[in-house]
């Protein structure tokens, strides 16, 4: 009897943090802005190549009309450098103004217009990598619920600005309160690059649980020797990621390509939703 209460109540508090979206049954495909774009702001002297949602309207429009997303790249990814340096009146985050006059929920529209997904950033700390406003432990019900109520599909949660144990803490957090939203939201958990990558350090079990995506190592650059660096390190530690990832549940190379992911996948699991 008291094995049964045990076993019932470990059932019942896994089920209350596992998220529960139903996403991503297939590596998730489409495009993020950082490392092309990085935290260019200056649109008076870059008007191209900003941060704004002019930015992310063009890069949806090549998704969308060039053929890619047929091929399944879908996601439209916002990174970092895309809030104001305050969050407002009721303390919710809140895109810079100038950058993004029409607001996160605007573009969210266009793109749900053209059969495709919006992603945000956020990062679990006190400030985003880049230095704008992050989700301390006591904004994450806060953030979660302003990104559902814009109408964003997918969230990459970065971990500058914290520790190990606040990160503990946060990222299943943010997965109760993805799920408390209602809407279904992709969740990306940079969680394991900030832990080295590797167990003991690292629970892929549990991360499988409570995130769709995890960034398990370090940026990506635009040259091919990071492009091979990455590559090597998910060949040396295969026997551990490759077990880790299935449908709803996968490593990130932070953004290599679909022929990487091959490496890494079941072949009948890349094929697009
Ligand atoms: C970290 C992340 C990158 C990017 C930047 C933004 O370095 O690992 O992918 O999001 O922050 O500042």
């Amino acid at each position: 009897m008291i094995l049964a209460v045990v076993v019932c109540v470990l059932a019942f508090s896994k089920a209350a943090v596992a998220l529960d979206n139903g996403l991503m049954r297939t590596p998730p495909m489409g495009w993020l802005a950082w490392e092309r774009f990085r935290c260019d702001i200056d649109c008076d002297n870059d008007p191209k190549n900003c941060i704004s949602e002019n930015l992310f309207r063009d890069m949806a429009d090549r998704l969308a009309e060039d053929g890619w997303k047929e091929l399944g790249y879908v996601y439209v990814n916002i990174d970092d450098c895309w809030s104001s340096m305050d969050r407002d009146n009721n303390g919710r985050l809140q895109p810079d103004p100038k950058r993004f006059p029409g607001g996160i929920a605007n573009l969210a529209r266009y793109l749900h217009d053209r059969g495709l997904k919006l992603g945000i950033y956020g990062d679990l700390g006190t400030h985003t990598c880049g230095g704008y406003p992050g989700t301390t432990l006591d904004k994450i019900q806060t953030d979660a619920q302003t990104f559902a109520d814009w109408g964003v599909d997918m969230l990459k949660l970065d971990g500058c600005y914290s520790n190990a144990s606040y990160q503990e803490q946060g990222y299943p957090l943010m997965t109760k309160a993805l799920n408390a939203t209602g809407r279904p939201i992709g969740y990306s958990c940079s969680w394991p690059a900030y832990q080295g990558g590797l167990p003991p350090k690292v629970n892929y079990t549990l991360l499988g649980e409570i995130c769709n995506l995890w960034r398990n190592y370090g940026d990506i650059q635009d040259s091919w020797d990071s492009v091979l660096n990455i590559i090597d390190w998910f060949f040396d530690n295969q026997d551990v990621l490759q077990p880790a990832a299935g449908p709803g549940r996968w490593n990130d190379p932070d953004m290599v390509s679909q022929e990487h992911f091959t490496l890494m996948c079941e072949s009948d699991s890349i094929i697009p939703d």
